[in-house]
Formats: C-alpha cells, sequence, structure tokens
C-alpha cells in the first residue's frame, strides 16, 4: 500500500489540532490533519452559544486544574491571549469583552474556525474530515497510521482528538487509547464545567424553582466562584455551578451564599430595627427570587415577621443565607459537560514542546492532556498556546 507522505500528521481538527498545523505549516513542514467527524470545529463552532468565547485576556496558570499545576506554565506564557487577539484582528474578526475578560466574537463562531483553516490553507497543511484511524504504529522511519483513506506515513504524529464531552460532536477516547498504547499514563476521568443533578428529598424540595435565577457564590473545596445559578429541572446549573462543578466530587460539601458581598447578619439586624413587622419572606423578596425566598421560608428559615426573631434565630438565618448547603448527587455527565478533567499525564509530556518523554516524535495537545481551564475562554487558550508549543517542534 502507498503511504501518504507528511512531516507532521495532526489527528484532530479542533483548536488545539488546528493551531498545531497552521504553526507547523508556517515553518514549511509537510502537514496533513484528519478527523473521523464531518467538519472540523465542530466545538469552536457550538461554543459561547455560537460566538465563541475564544480567549480570556487574563489567563494565569492559577485557572487550570492538573495533577501537576505547573505543566501548563511554559506554553500559556509563550503564546498569550494577546497573540490569538492579534489574529482574529488580522483577519477582521470583530469581538467584545462579556464580562471578567471574556472574549467573544460579534457575529458567529464560524469566523474562528475560517480563520485557522484559512491560516492552515495559507501554510499548506491539508485538512481530511470523514477520515477515521484504524491503526497507529511506530518503526524505524516513524509512524505509520492506518486510515479510512489510506495510509499516512509521518516523522510527527500529533494526538489533538479532545476529551469526551459530547459524544455527538466527534468526541473519542480515541487520543486515551493511544497514549496507552505507547506507554503514557491516563489520569481518570470526568465530566467538568457541567450542571449538577440532585436526587430524592433534595431534588423534590427545589425542582419547582426551575428557571429561578439568581447571582451566588457557590464554595466547594477551598474554591469559590461567585455568578448567576440557574435552577433545572434536574438539579441546578448556571456559571457559577459550572464553575464549582469541576472541584466537586459526590458526596463533597457544597455551599451557597445567597446573598454574596453582602453581610446577611448586619442585613438582617438593620431590617428587624427598620422593617420589623415585614414577614422574613417578603423582605427576602426584595433580594431574592420570589419563589426561592418563599422556598426558603417554607423549609430552612422562619417562617415569621422578622421582630420576631430572636437573637438566636437570627443569626442562624443569616448562617443559612451565607452557608446554604447543597446536596448534589452527581452531575449531567458528558452529555452535557463542557470539558474532561483528568486524561494523559503530563509527567511524561514536556512542558515546553509538548512531546512524549517516551516516544520521539509523538506529541499531545488540548484538551486530551490532564489540563483543563475555567470557564470563560481559558479552555480555547490552553488549546492555542499547547498547539503552538507542539507546531514550533513538531
Ligand atoms: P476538540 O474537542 O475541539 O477537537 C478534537 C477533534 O478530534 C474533534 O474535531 C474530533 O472530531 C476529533 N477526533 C476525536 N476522536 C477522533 C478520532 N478517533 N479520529 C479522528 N478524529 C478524532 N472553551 C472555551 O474556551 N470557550 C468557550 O466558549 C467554550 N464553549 C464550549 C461549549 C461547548 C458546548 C463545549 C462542549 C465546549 C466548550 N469549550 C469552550 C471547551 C472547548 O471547546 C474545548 O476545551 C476545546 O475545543 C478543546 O480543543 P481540542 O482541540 O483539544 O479538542
Amino acid at each position: 500500500m502507498s503511504a501518504i507522505d507528511c512531516d507532521v500528521l495532526v489527528i484532530g481538527a479542533g483548536a488545539a489540532g488546528l493551531m498545531t498545523a497552521l504553526t507547523a505549516g508556517q515553518r514549511g513542514r509537510r502537514v496533513q490533519v484528519i478527523d473521523h467527524a464531518n467538519k472540523v470545529g465542530k466545538k469552536i463552532l457550538m461554543s459561547g452559544g455560537g460566538r465563541c468565547n475564544f480567549t480570556n485576556t487574563g489567563t494565569t496558570p492559577a485557572q487550570f486544574l492538573s495533577a501537576n499545576p505547573h505543566f501548563c506554565k511554559s506554553a500559556l506564557a509563550r503564546f498569550s491571549p494577546g497573540d490569538f487577539i492579534e489574529m482574529v484582528e488580522r483577519h477582521g474578526v470583530a469581538y467584545h469583552e462579556k464580562e471578567l475578560g471574556q472574549l467573544f466574537c460579534d457575529v458567529s463562531s464560524k469566523l474562528i474556525v475560517k480563520l485557522l483553516v484559512d491560516e492552515c490553507h495559507a501554510a499548506g497543511v491539508q485538512i481530511r474530515t470523514h477520515c477515521a484511524v484504524e491503526k497507529v504504529e511506530r518503526g524505524a522511519e516513524g509512524f505509520r497510521v492506518d486510515t479510512s483513506q489510506g495510509r499516512f506515513q509521518a516523522a510527527s504524529l500529533v494526538v489533538a482528538t479532545g476529551g469526551l464531552s459530547i459524544p455527538s460532536l466527534g468526541a473519542s477516547g480515541f487520543g486515551y487509547e493511544l497514549a496507552r498504547q505507547f506507554g503514557h499514563e491516563v489520569l481518570p476521568t470526568r465530566a467538568g464545567l457541567v450542571p449538577l443533578t440532585l436526587s430524592g428529598k433534595h431534588q423534590e424540595r427545589l425542582q419547582d424553582l426551575a428557571g429561578v435565577a439568581l447571582p451566588v457564590e457557590a464554595r466547594c473545596n477551598g474554591r469559590s466562584f461567585r455568578n448567576a445559578l440557574l435552577f433545572t429541572h434536574r438539579g441546578v446549573s448556571g456559571p457559577s455551578i459550572l464553575q464549582i462543578s469541576s472541584y466537586w466530587q459526590p458526596g463533597d460539601d457544597l455551599r451557597l451564599d445567597l446573598l454574596p458581598g453582602e453581610d446577611a447578619e448586619a442585613w438582617l439586624r438593620e431590617l428587624k430595627r427598620t422593617h420589623g413587622a415585614s414577614e422574613l419572606r417578603n423582605a427576602l423578596a426584595e433580594r431574592l427570587p420570589k419563589r426561592l425566598a418563599q422556598r426558603l421560608c417554607e423549609l430552612w428559615l422562619p417562617d415569621k415577621p422578622v421582630r420576631q426573631l430572636d437573637e438566636r434565630e437570627l443569626r442562624a438565618a443569616a448562617a443559612t443565607l451565607r452557608d446554604w448547603p447543597l446536596v448534589a448527587s452527581g452531575t449531567e455527565g458528558y452529555r452535557t459537560a463542557e470539558v474532561t478533567l483528568g486524561g494523559v499525564a503530563t509527567d511524561a509530556v514536556s512542558s515546553s514542546t509538548m512531546e512524549s518523554r517516551r516516544v520521539p516524535g509523538l506529541y499531545f495537545v488540548g484538551e486530551v492532556l490532564d489540563v483543563t481551564g475555567w470557564l470563560g475562554g481559558y479552555n480555547f487558550q490552553w488549546a492555542w498556546a499547547s498547539g503552538h508549543a507542539a507546531g514550533l517542534a513538531a
């Protein structure tokens, strides 16, 4: 069988794979990108509600989870949000900051995919979709990869197949299997940036609040995120919950401050002084969604006029508002998760080039690695930065 010969074969035409390909192509490397999906960059297209939150101007290593928190530092330092913004501006893609440094396209995520594909074509990169990998072997002359579109022979092989989130978009465990094939450890994976589910009495107490949203501070395992929470039919979602979900595992204590940034005890004391005749549920409804205020007073707080709260009750009510326990039973899983935590262990991968320390010429980039960002453009920044690092080396 005659093989398609190239210098760099990238498996996965997502954010990290395309960035690796265009960077290597710009260096004059002959690059082929293959993907089993019917089109490239499907997650980019779907991201940010169709407007792709393509980076975060405040990116630092502190916004990433990994068994080795130092691993992401080198690549992030060498390809910054500013470097990607420069590409976005050069291609005339209009963008805006939504909040907290999150940059979104004004018009459509399609423009980010187009930018990457245009850069790939300008650099002579060939991209093939509908291309399923059947077998990967390593010989004296590099990697031999058998696919549904024939055999590829490459000096460098880049694994850019992403995580397990959203299988309907082409996600597969292929990258993990390939890593194991070449002797790499794969750390246990789980869904991250994902809605949490409630069950039993915890669900019964809250499920009719579906649709209610409010700002909270969600706290778990020493982390806290202040942002919106949304009650759903199955549990809770919204940015604060998605963020904390990456730090939560079943059985962990999860608390919500329902009046973030406010001293609940001081507020209740002031209320007692100025509006003592008000029912607590009505007073709370000035600060919280009415249905939630009502439910809290039915189940967790004294349902009476504020002036009747004695000192012990007032302090207990403040503590409940500040530290409301949310007993989640699980997550919505990979079906809706934005990312996959865990993955290819970083200790056998070079943090400056993304090359395997075990198998010369083998690279891992993007989400397949055990590096996961917070919500807010950090995961794409990791894809760009790790792809750039590999593209300079492969
Ligand atoms: P990615 O998953 O993008 O690409 C992997 C590619 O490999 C896919 O094209 C897939 O088809 C291909 N592949 C898989 N298995 C294969 C096989 N066996 N053979 C051939 N090809 C194979 N992040 C962010 O920063 N801002 C945002 O706005 C969002 N929004 C968002 C929304 C939704 C709904 C999701 C699911 C995720 C996000 N994310 C995000 C996260 C972000 O999309 C994600 O972290 C990056 O796409 C990861 O880039 P990768 O290139 O590593 O994987």
